[in-house]
């Protein structure tokens, strides 16, 4: 963190740079992936992050820190964990220990974060990964390495790594999840410091279109029902095989505090996100009952092109944070995603339109309607029309369009010409993702930032993340209705203030 932090924080042009998100989390300078130790303790939802305190470009992993009260503004805080003779700080979790069970905090309560030591086996130089250990008397603001480290190894694994912890309260018993190349492994512990091992899973279910990274286990609520089901994200790595690049995948079934049953068949793949830019996701620990929410926050990157990504300075952005919940749907129970309900304090003043036919591209009715950071509710009515959508950061020679296709059923998001996109060849596409009409309709929830989009469609059924990097200039916006018609039922729009001055 500059010095200069909170002087800048007053200044008008903090946070201004080309790209800068205006309203998502980035940090304040040089380059950062995963999210990490999202935990909440006394009052102040953290968040570290995989960090490389010297360059823009992935190198030496440190723990960046930032704080924040309501998830939308945040704190940058000094970096929290620094590589030490064990090696790098890779990614993990943090866990408020209640109870004193690590014997850290004289019988009161305080963080333990639980992370990955990269570095090599001596001698032979080949990849070493153990897990290890970290704790915080004064709310996050310093960490002592635990002396013992490291606390989980095993030689039989290269990739060994990214332990998400939680306590199950059903077996009075910490749980540690990580990936292991080509599965999850799970261990449990009474005290964090000693971990045995309890089960594996995934070896022949869901995507291995990569190696398996960043895993996250919680249990949830299936809406209108008496239900629970476990949950479990496991994201995958970039493959040079696969235009995607690397995405999360998740797994519905059944946790017994020892074994994952997954309740779909092994070829079943769920995707958590339809975008390209969705990555090494997983969920806050410790929010309060009252509060009950499983929120999730996503690296909005994609390791095929993350380090050439068009910024100076700082590098990457998180996603928003989502609300997680689960749904009974004719295909069996699946995630539903929102954006957190405080982001509404963000909003400027709301333009509203109901009913309106749209027949032209593009429709004149949205000649006065314009921007770079803004979010939009609609619901269209399906028509005669073959397609409609939005186009968005719309100038002479750019363009992204947020779409649907009506034959096809398919939602789809086209950043061919949505600004520079010359840094990698498989930026430039088009993806979509198959979305049933609901009584004939569609619903886009949809968020525009400085450089990227956000859809959650049909109440958060489906989500697709983009980013996008287009001219500061590019702010038109336009809704289409191509060969007829189509109903905007409804249309709010909501300029977004920066979250960041
Ligand atoms: C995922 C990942 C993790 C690892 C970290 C290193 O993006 O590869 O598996 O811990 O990044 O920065």
């Amino acid at each position: 963190m500059n010095p200069k932090e909170n002087e800048l924080h007053n200044l008008e042009e903090y946070y201004t740079e080309a790209f800068r998100p205006q309203f998502h989390f980035s940090p304040h300078a040089y380059w950062m992936n995963d999210p990490n130790g999202m935990v909440y303790f006394e009052g102040e939802y953290h968040l570290f992050y995989q960090y490389h305190p010297f360059d823009i470009i992935w190198g030496p992993m440190h723990w960046g820190h930032a704080v924040s009260h309501d998830l939308i503004h945040w704190e940058h805080l000094p970096t929290a964990l620094f590589p030490d003779k064990n090696g790098m700080i890779f990614s993990g979790s943090a866990v408020v220990d209640h109870h004193d069970s690590s014997g850290f905090f004289k019988g009161g309560s305080g963080l333990v974060a639980i992370f990955t030591h990269a570095d090599q086996y001596p001698g032979s130089g080949r990849p070493r990964q153990r897990q290890s250990i970290a704790f915080s008397v004064d709310r996050g603001r310093t960490w002592h390495m635990y002396e013992g480290n490291p606390v989980l190894s095993d030689e039989k694994y290269l990739d060994f790594r990214d332990p998400k912890v939680f306590w199950h309260e059903e077996t009075n018993k910490w749980i540690m999840i990580l990936a292991a190349g080509d599965h999850v492994r799970l261990y449990t512990s009474s005290n964090l410091k000693s971990w045995e091992f309890a089960s594996s899973f995934g070896v022949d279910a869901g995507s291995h279109k990569g190696v398996w990274e960043c895993p996250d286990l919680f249990k949830l609520p299936v809406a209108h029902s008496h239900d629970d089901k476990w949950v479990m994200i496991v994201s995958i790595g970039e493959d040079p095989a696969y235009p995607e690049g690397s995405r999360t995948q998740y797994f519905i079934g059944d946790f017994d505090g020892s074994t994952f049953r997954n309740e779909n068949p092994n070829e079943t793949v769920l995707w958590l996100d339809y975008g390209r830019d969705n990555y090494a996701g997983v969920t806050w620990s410790d929010l309060p009952a009252e509060d009950g929410r499983r929120i999730f926050i996503g690296w909005m990157s994609n390791w095929k092109y993350a380090n050439n990504t068009p910024t100076n300075r700082w590098r990457s952005a998180m996603t928003l944070p989502r609300e997680l919940k689960l749904k009974n749907t004719t295909k069996g129970v699946r995630l539903i995603q929102t954006p957190v309900a405080e982001l509404s304090h963000l909003r400027e003043e709301e333009m509203k339109l109901n009913d309106v036919i749209i027949h032209q591209s593009p429709d004149p009715i949205f000649s006065e309607i314009n921007g770079k950071s803004f979010e939009i509710i609609a619901e269209f009515e399906l028509d005669s029309a073959s397609a409609f959508g939005f186009s968005l950061r719309k100038s002479k020679n750019e363009k992204t369009v947020i779409g649907y296709d009506v034959g096809k059923q398919e939602l789809f998001i086209d950043r061919i010409n949505s600004g520079d996109t010359s840094f990698n060849p498989y930026f430039p596409c088009k993806h979509t993702a198959t979305l049933k009409p609901k009584q004939s309709r569609i619903k886009l929830h949809i968020f525009v930032d400085w450089s990227s989009v956000e859809v959650f469609a049909n109440n958060g059924e489906l989500a697709m993340t983009d980013l996008i990097f287009p001219n500061d200039t590019s702010e038109g916006l336009e809704v289409f209705a191509l060969d007829g018609n189509v109903t905007l039922v409804s249309l709010q729009f909501y300029p977004l203030k920066s979250s960041w001055r």
